[in-house]
């Protein structure tokens, strides 16, 4: 049975998990570093670092112990080595060098993206290739067609924030706290989505891009006239982000009609509000929707290890070299066209 071990440092998550073929997440530990970020209201880079090469070994040596495996029980180890936070990802992708090397055992450097667009298929069996995804975290906002593992075609992108990072702003406007996306959710239960009048920035365009910074500022406006609850706000806020995610699959989907599925991954896929109205899209289209579960949609090892399983299984597999370079940025399609962003002219 093959088994591999995970390993995830690119942002605020310290993770290490073992996977293996039969798709069972053996053993899985993770340290959120939520409480050290939370005075300054987002990621500070260097403590993050800070925190996962503090955190990192014995989190590796626990879930090594909780399976009772020993490194050279392993088929392979992987590790994002990219993108992220340059020096969380170095942590990370350092420690799987050195336990592969040490222990004799192949070194899979994963790209983070292709983790959450594979997570999918670790949660769900019968997810086949090809999928139309949205991927959805706090640094990316993409809809991508998926033929296979390394096989990513993107469709859409955002021209300036990420959905994720339209939550966490939203949150820090609002005084919610961090981290924004969870807040956000969980507040605008208690609002009324139709209370405040907000944009839909890119609804209505022919090609199926993203904007959410037009979104955020309108958020600020809002909030500072004083003349709304901030529950309505989020309320608000949440509906506007879900117009805009399902009219811009909606053009994207064209494009791919004979996908069968329609998946969400990334930390914004743990929201229920965005997964029900996502199943609504798949059912208006006659395809199925998918949807890892919520701890399998933020940052986690899982993923990273069952990217590492995935690739091992492609014919003519072969190891990454020790000496492979941490990638502070990554696309999943790199003949993807840079999309022309705000206040470049034509
Ligand atoms: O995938 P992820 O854990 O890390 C990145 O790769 O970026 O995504 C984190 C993002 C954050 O922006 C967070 O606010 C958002 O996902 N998020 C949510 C929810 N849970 C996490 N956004 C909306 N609703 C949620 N329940
Ligand atoms: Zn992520």
């Amino acid at each position: 049975m093959t088994l591999v071990l995970g390993i995830e440092s690119s942002c605020d998550e310290t993770a290490a998990a073992l996977v293996d073929g039969e798709r069972r997440i053996v053993a899985q530990r993770i340290a959120s570093q939520d409480a050290e970020h939370a005075p300054f209201g987002g990621v500070v880079p260097e403590i993050a670092a800070r925190a996962h090469a503090e955190r990192l070994a014995p989190m590796i040596e626990g879930v090594l112990a909780d399976a009772n495996v020993a490194l050279g029980d392993l088929d392979a180890i992987a590790a994002t080595a990219g993108p992220g936070l340059i020096g969380g990802v170095m942590v990370g992708l350092v420690s799987a060098k050195a336990l592969a090397m040490a222990s004799d055992v192949p070194l899979i450097a994963v790209n983070h993206l292709e983790g959450h667009a594979l997570s999918p298929r670790l949660a769900d069996a019968s997810l086949d290739f090809p999928y139309a995804l949205l991927l959805v975290s706090g640094g990316h906002c993409q809809i991508l067609r998926v033929d296979g593992v390394g096989q990513y075609r993107r469709l859409a992108t955002t021209i300036d924030d990420a959905l994720g990072e339209a939550f966490d702003k939203t949150a820090k406007i609002l005084g919610l706290g961090f981290p924004g996306g969870p807040a956000v959710e969980r507040v605008a239960k208690e609002g009324d989505a139709k209370a405040v009048p907000l944009p839909r920035p890119m609804v209505g365009s022919g090609e199926p891009h993203f904007s959410f910074a037009g979104l955020k500022s309108a958020v600020l406006r809002a909030h500072e006239c004083g003349r709304y609850r901030s529950e309505d706000i989020a309320a608000s806020f949440q509906q506007a982000a879900i117009d805009c995610v399902t009219d811009r699959l909606r053009i994207a989907l064209v494009q791919m009609q004979d996908c069968k599925t329609l998946v969400v991954a990334g930390g914004v896929a743990a929201n229920a509000s965005v997964r029900a109205a996502l199943e609504g899209v798949a059912e208006a289209h006659a395809m199925r929707f998918t949807a890892p579960p919520p701890k399998l949609c933020t940052d986690n090892a899982a993923m990273i290890a069952w990217a590492g399983i995935e690739r091992l299984a492609l014919p003519g597999f072969t190891p990454d070299p020790l000496d492979i370079s941490a990638r502070p940025r990554w696309p999943l399609d790199p003949t993807a066209e840079p999309v022309r962003g705000a206040g470049v002219k034509a």
